[in-house]
């Protein structure tokens, strides 16, 4: 069971752009991460992308610079993203929390990424649906099951169903979902197997940029 929390509805500013949220996000205490964490890491890439692709929290690099996926994670897939033939630029990348969780042994120490629960996604799910309602991709790529969590049907699961296009109904209208793996599941499996794990997220999202129009 996860705690009720207020979540971020009451926070995100009706009808704004996405400049507009994203002043407002800083503001959010729609749940408990945002006191521990450096700042709000709400969005990068371009207002117009046809692609979104979605993660699941900022990590430690990104609660410190502000951004998203700047991290390890972040440029192994920015490569993935590339070789699929994609151009980053054209892409806009989000979190489907918007607070880094995370434990530390004590003041100084290291800080130990913690998974979001479905309480937190819930709570910070208002953000992700009015910044993908406002810049109303074509297809939307969850990233790991946090995002899928968020965005895909109950059950889906990421071991059996990724790399699956899927239309949803949105506010937006009929839309393009695919879920994949987490970049940095790829960066967690042994060595041995990396290069494989790498080649079906490159093949996921090569799947993801042949549903654009
Ligand atoms: N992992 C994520 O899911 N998002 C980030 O922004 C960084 C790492
Ligand atoms: Fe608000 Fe999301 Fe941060 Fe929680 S994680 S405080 S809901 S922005």
């Amino acid at each position: 069971m996860s705690v009720q929390r207020p979540g971020a509805a009451e926070f995100v500013p009706a009808g704004a752009d996405l400049t507009g949220l994203r002043e407002a996000a800083p503001a959010c205490r729609g749940c408990e991460l945002w006191e521990p964490a450096t700042q709000v890491v709400f969005s990068a890439g371009s207002p117009t992308a046809r692609l979104a692709l979605v993660g699941e929290q900022p990590g430690d690099q990104e609660d410190r610079r502000g951004v998203p996926f700047v991290g390890p994670a972040g440029k192994l897939l920015q490569r993935a993203v590339a070789e699929a033939g994609i151009d980053v630029a054209t892409t806009y990348v989000t979190n489907a929390v918007k607070h880094f969780r995370f434990t530390q042994e004590a003041p100084g120490k290291r800080r130990i990424h913690a998974s979001p629960d479905a309480g937190h996604v819930t709570a910070c799910r208002p953000w992700l649906s009015a910044e993908l309602a406002v810049v109303d991709p074509e297809v939307v790529v969850c990233l790991g099951a946090t995002a899928a969590k968020a965005l895909l049907p109950k059950d889906f699961r990421v071991t059996k169903h990724r790399g699956q296009v899927l239309r949803l109904s949105t506010t937006k209208g009929e839309k393009t979902f695919l879920g994949t793996i987490h970049p940095s599941a790829v960066l967690r499996v042994p060595e041995a197997d990396r290069d494989a794990a790498y080649a079906g997220l490159v093949a996921d999202l090569r799947t993801a940029a042949a549903a654009l129009s």
